[in-house]
């Protein structure tokens, strides 16, 4: 089989930045909560007219430019989120008429938190079958919108944010080497919309006021991060034929500081070896690794010849990694 990898990266956030200081308008918490439980500062928060798939845009013609093609070199366009711009049709169909996409396949995945991981190692399966060349992976979401801006334990968590890569065939023991995916929905309702779904529509009569946005057990969630991205970054490198010690940067799902902090630990790396800015996004969802590793690459964080980790965990209960050689 071919070797699959990113041959080019974009990442967007909206302009409008909300700060803990701001989320004090809204509900009881201040920054000290926020900043010590969660390690954030800020978040972006996309304008009204704006929709998950203006964001996947911005972030997909930065992808395309970093890997020079045009929109109609795209195949396939697999969007990860679980904010779309509608329940149906699918946001990835509305992505690729913005793009301009002209002969090119698009379908929409739902892993939530760790939509991203799914979506590329799917994206990467799909690379040199079917006749696709190239296959454009995104990741974006408008948390904003789906969250309780009355709930204290979940509003100030998240932000929104895109970020995008462009898969094609690289050099041979190149690119996404090894994917790890899981999955235990007996957690499903531990992050849920309890409403909207064909469970409780909106007219139901067990329509609860409040169930139509984002709920989250956070100490269950915790419980359940703090094993599962340490074992999806073992489990991925152990499919890849690699240890520990090969790796030279861990890009994980930006959900909070403690939890990468944790997870670092139990993998017995310093947190040098990672890359976090969840203090200047908040939690981005299925968008947050892309738009990491996008900044990490522009740091030059990220080199010729490096082993790179990224791992995601969140509702589902779904986590998993992905291993690639830059
Ligand atoms: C959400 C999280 C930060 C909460 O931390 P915690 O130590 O578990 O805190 P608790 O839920 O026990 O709440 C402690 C107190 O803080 C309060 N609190 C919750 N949100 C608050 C906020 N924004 N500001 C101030 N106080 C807040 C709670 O009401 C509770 O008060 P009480 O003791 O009077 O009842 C933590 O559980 C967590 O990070 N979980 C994972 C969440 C996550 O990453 N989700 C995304 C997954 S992809």
């Amino acid at each position: 089989m071919a070797s699959v990898g990113i041959i080019g990266l974009g990442a967007y956030v909206p302009p409008n930045e909300m700060s803990n200081e701001d989320w004090m308008e809204y509900v009881e918490t201040s920054d000290e909560w926020i900043t010590t439980k969660t390690g954030m500062k800020k978040r972006r928060i996309a304008s009204s007219n704006v929709c998950t798939s203006d964001l996947a845009v911005e972030a997909s013609k930065q992808a395309l430019d970093d890997a020079k093609l045009k929109p109609e070199d795209i195949d396939l366009i697999i969007l990860a989120t679980s904010s779309p711009d509608v329940p149906l049709s699918s946001t990835a169909g509305i992505i690729q008429h913005k793009l301009g996409c002209t002969d090119c396949a698009a379908f929409d995945i739902n892993a939530v938190c760790a939509g991203w991981v799914h979506a590329l190692d799917i994206g990467s399966r799909y690379v040199g079958t079917n006749g696709y060349q190239n296959v454009l992976v995104v990741g974006s979401e408008i948390y904003s919108r789906i969250l309780n801006w009355k709930d204290r334990a979940t509003c100030v968590l998240f932000g929104d944010g895109a970020g995008a890569a462009v898969l094609s065939e690289v050099k041979e023991g190149k690119g996404i080497i090894s994917s790890w995916l899981m999955s235990d929905g007996s957690g499903s309702s531990v992050i849920e919309i309890p409403s909207g779904g064909v469970r409780t529509p909106f007219d139901s009569d067990e329509f609860v006021e409040g169930s139509q946005y984002f709920h989250m057990d956070g100490r269950a969630v915790w419980n359940f991060a703090i094993e599962a991205f340490p074992q999806a970054v073992n489990e991925s490198l152990r499919k890849a034929g690699k240890n520990i010690e090969d790796v030279d940067l861990v890009i994980p799902h930006q959900a909070n500081i403690n939890i990468i902090k944790t997870g670092m630990e139990k993998l017995g790396l310093g947190m040098e070896k990672t890359y976090t800015n969840l203090h200047k996004y908040g939690n981005t969802a299925g968008a947050s690794v892309p738009i990491a590793m996008k900044e990490a690459m522009e740091k030059g964080l990220i080199n010729e010849g490096d082993l790179v980790v990224t791992a995601a965990f969140g509702g589902g209960l779904a986590w998993g990694a992905n291993v690639i050689q830059f």
